[in-house]
């Protein structure tokens, strides 16, 4: 296993398509959840370096903080709430352009400006999500959408 990443610069799907064998190759044969988690969460943010990203788990009908990248989080999100309560009410990757905009939006940071949330699916439930946000207006596009759902689905709950 590759404990070093490498980081290229490029368009989104070049950086997509350089980090996805690497983060395959980093929880490949490896079944502790935490530690997988804990590693996509930080190649995303060394390769994109976006505000915060990690990763929310559903526990007893919330979702509970996960490992992450970034400044400290809430920590219990009651599903249809926020923008990660939305996906998983929706299971459903939501793309969000300018947060303030978002009826219900859980600002963790004053800082953040555009989100991008992913269900992580296990036999047709939602298990999780992986949340991404960025300082930036309007940052994520359906090429995020398309590669964050690849990355996820190698997860293994
Ligand atoms: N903004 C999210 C809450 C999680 S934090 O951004 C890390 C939401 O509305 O669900």
């Amino acid at each position: 296993m590759a404990e070093d990443l490498t980081i290229i610069e490029g368009n989104k799907v070049e950086i997509y398509q350089s980090l996805i064998p690497q983060i395959k190759a980093l929880i490949d044969g490896e079944p502790d959840l935490v530690a997988n988690l804990a590693n996509i969460a930080a190649a995303l943010k060394e390769q994109f370096g976006w505000f915060w990203v990690g990763f929310y788990l559903v526990k007893n009908d919330e979702l509970v903080l996960g490992p992450f990248q970034g400044p400290v989080a809430c920590t219990r999100i009651r599903k249809g709430r926020g923008v990660c309560g939305a996906s998983w009410a929706q299971a459903a990757t939501l793309i969000v352009p300018d947060v303030e905009k978002f009826p219900g939006h859980i600002a963790c940071s004053s800082l953040s400006r555009s989100e991008i949330v992913v269900p992580v699916m296990v036999y047709n439930e939602v298990a999780g999500v992986l949340d991404v946000d960025s300082e930036l207006l309007d940052l994520f596009d359906e090429t995020d959408k398309k590669y964050l759902e690849e990355i996820v689905s190698f997860i293994k709950i």
